[in-house]
């Protein structure tokens, strides 16, 4: 989730203090993507250990750390040396030294790691481990993967640095990108990814003779046709199988290094370009379960399968992009790359605990409480913002799979009411950040009064998480622009999960639920669809950012999608807007609706269908225009309405998802037309830590 930086110089001497400027520097470059710890491993000065330097907290403390490191010998020069560096955001464990990237097998550093991702059966492997009399002393998921490591190498004194790697990826299960140093194989690094990104960079002094690097295939391995569901790789092992490491055959590794025509050398592994452009323009996006080792300068990409349409080798890209441009990715800006990062950010927050196998879910971090949650007066979920947004978006399913009272609130105005509350309530505190002031009060206050405390966070450690007594960590990344969006739709399927772990026993729920999970398969797809709206809402951002106003309306499950869209459009834009809850439409706001107001109205085809086609009714005979949001085909709706925007459909109780995703894009765009400052939108801050 966060960055990796990995180093290596062969035949290219460089001072100990160059090699440490270099990891840091290409951790700053990756500072962008937020994070909350740093490390670096390399060669001690005997040359016979590995110095690893961890640090909490921003890339400048272990800077300054590393700078304090007496041991170190700046000024010593090696001729070949391997260098990992790592920016962490923590899933499993708070931020903390010992949690702290990279990790290791043991204390003499036999193998040390540095992990993007989560590793979903990472208690299954550290259990094994545990029995294999591993010892382990962090909380990360990430511990599993250097003991693992370690403990086939004690199995497979023989094997290759490549092939231990090789053999690793194949018990594990979840995302990653990986890079491994090891001082068993002094001069080697070998990196792998699934899932998350990660690309080599390639410096030699000469331009290179190949444009491409060809792709090695496990040796008794041919080309293998290609079956159904043959999508990814993952999908061919048993659930937990983890647990028995079986070990694959070997291939022939003589021969597999291909030295460059230039001798001298340099390789980068990182999460993104930013961090090797300066250095490098020349470089290889590495696929899913390529493994890349690198060998006495030699560069080998290889892969345990080959299907059928897998081509021969990696291309060699030439990057035409300015450090800028990179960080971002092809967005302009934070808000735009994290709306279209949701597919991604959505299966995060999905991974290993909705299993599509057996229609289990899981949730870790509450999995101890629920028996008490049960038994609970009433659910109230307290948040501020698009937080408390993502509560009004999944009241009414947990109040239909729970059966019991679910009160929302905002976390200022819960204050100001001195709100009743006993000891067997449990209340939600879903935030973002995990800091914000108001929600951290409210918490404090239901604490005091004996309530359970469950807190629904991005950011592990945070306030929010120490002080509650259990949680669920929506793992949606770092959020970087002020304006929420992934956090938001990681947060409603956060709920939504754990709604569906209430009902998990009742018998009456079951094709419901069965529903709903089949919803969330898809919604990655979905929301894939929803994004290629992108054009069309651009066009319409045009028609409307020289209004003074916006309403949005609607109800039922999209009535939070009003709400929601109304912040974007006030936080982003500065125009006033109101979401507007369809019922209430004659009942005032309705005096509002000319041919001149802007109005949106989102009509799906749900439970309340025909109560917003009436208000949609209602808008038109006053000369309104609106602007709809409705489901893909319906006739009915777009006849009524002056523009539109249609939206694939899903479950009804997950449509708040895809029909919020427009008004994102929408805010956005007329962000942009207005000249705002998208990402740091004037008078807010990301986290609010004050009253
Ligand atoms: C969302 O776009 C806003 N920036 C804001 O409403 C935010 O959701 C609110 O301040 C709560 O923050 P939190 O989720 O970090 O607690
Ligand atoms: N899951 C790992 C951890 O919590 C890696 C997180 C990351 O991607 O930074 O340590």
């Amino acid at each position: 989730m966060c960055g990796i930086f990995a180093y290596l110089n062969y035949l290219t001497p460089k001072s100990r203090k160059e090699i440490l400027e270099l990891l840091v520097g290409g951790l700053k470059r990756l500072e962008y993507r937020g994070y909350d710890s740093a490390g670096v491993a390399l060669d001690s000065c005997d040359g016979k250990d590995i110095a690893v330097i961890k640090k909490q907290g921003k890339v400048q403390a272990l800077e300054d750390e590393i700078l304090k490191n007496e041991k170190l010998d700046f000024d010593e020069t090696t001729l070949s040396h391997v260098g990992i560096a790592h920016t962490r955001w923590a899933t499993h464990g708070v931020p903390s030294e010992v949690n702290s990237h990279p990790q290791r097998s043991d204390i003499e550093h036999s193998f040390v790691v540095v992990h993007n991702g989560i590793v979903t059966n990472y208690k299954e492997v550290k259990t094994l481990l545990q029995h294999r009399g591993y010892c382990f002393e962090s909380e990360t998921d990430t511990e599993v993967i250097a003991k693992l490591v370690h403990h086939l190498w004690t199995q497979h004194p023989n094997y290759s640095f490549r092939e231990l790697v090789e053999q690793v990826i194949q018990q594990l299960e979840g995302a990653f990108a990986l890079c491994f140093k090891s001082k068993h194989f002094p001069g080697e690094c070998v990196a792998t990814r699934r899932g998350s990104p990660l690309l080599v960079g390639i410096k030699t002094k000469t331009r290179l003779a190949t444009d491409h690097v060809p792709i090695l295939y496990g040796k008794d391995d041919f080309p293998l046709k290609a079956k159904e569901g043959d999508t990814a790789p993952q999908d061919h092992r048993p659930h937990g199988r983890g647990s028995d490491l079986p070990i694959i055959p070997r291939s022939d590794s003589t021969s597999e290094f291909q030295p460059l025509e230039d001798k001298e050398v340099e390789y980068f592994f990182a999460s993104d370009a930013s961090a090797v452009i300066e250095h490098t323009n020349r470089v290889i996006f590495l696929e899913d379960d390529d493994v890349a080792a690198v060998k006495d300068g030699a560069l080998c990409i290889h892969r345990l399968r080959r299907l059928m349409d897998d081509p021969h080798a990696r291309e060699i890209c030439t990057l035409k992009m300015e450090i800028q441009q990179i960080m971002k990715g092809n967005y302009s800006y934070f808000m735009q790359k994290e709306i279209f990062e949701q597919p991604e950010s959505v299966v995060n927050t999905m991974r290993g605990r909705l299993n599509f196998r057996d229609d289990s879910v899981t949730l870790g971090g509450i999995k101890d409480y629920i028996p008490e949650i049960k038994r609970c007066r009433r659910l109230m979920l307290i948040g501020c913002g698009t937080s408390y947004h993502s509560a009004v978006a999944t009241r009414q399913l947990l109040e239909e799979l729970t059966e019991l009272p679910v009160m929302v609130e905002l976390a200022s105005d819960f204050l100001d009411r001195n709100t009743p509350v006993f000891r067997d309530d449990v209340c939600f505190f879903i935030s973002q950040s995990g800091e914000t002031a108001d929600t951290l009060m409210a918490l404090r206050y239901c604490k005091g009064r004996g309530a359970l405390i469950v807190g629904v966070t991005n950011t592990v450690g945070s306030s929010i998480c120490r002080e509650s007594h259990c949680g669920v960590h929506i793992n949606a990344g770092p959020e970087i622009g002020v304006a929420s969006t992934k956090a938001y739709t990681s947060q409603f399927i956060s709920l939504v999960m754990f709604a569906l772990v209430m009902s998990e026993d009742r018998i009456s729920l079951g094709n419901r639920r069965l529903e709903i999970i089949e919803g969330l398969k898809n919604l990655d797809n979905l929301i894939r669809e929803v994004l290629k709206l992108d054009d069309k809402v651009k066009e319409l951002a045009k028609s409307l950012f020289q209004h003074k106003s916006l309403l949005i309306m609607g109800r039922g499950y999209n009535f939070a999608t009003c709400m929601e869209g109304a912040l974007k459009v006030k936080e982003l834009t500065y125009m006033h807007s109101e979401g507007i809850m369809a019922g209430e439409l004659k009942h005032g706001p309705l005096a509002l609706v000319d041919d001149s107001m802007p109005v949106i109205m989102i009509v799906m085809r749900d439970p309340v269908y025909v109560k917003c086609m009436n208000a949609l009714q209602q808008v038109t005979a006053r000369e309104g225009r609106p602007i709809v949001i409705c489901e893909e085909g319906d006739k009915e709706t777009i006849a009524l309405a002056d523009r539109v925007l249609e939206v694939p459909k899903t479950v009804d109780c997950l449509q708040g998802i895809l029909t919020v995703i427009p008004m994102q894009l929408l805010s956005f765009h007329i962000a942009v037309l207005r000249g705002c400052n998208v990402d740091c939108p004037r008078n807010l801050a990301k986290s609010v830590t004050v009253e």
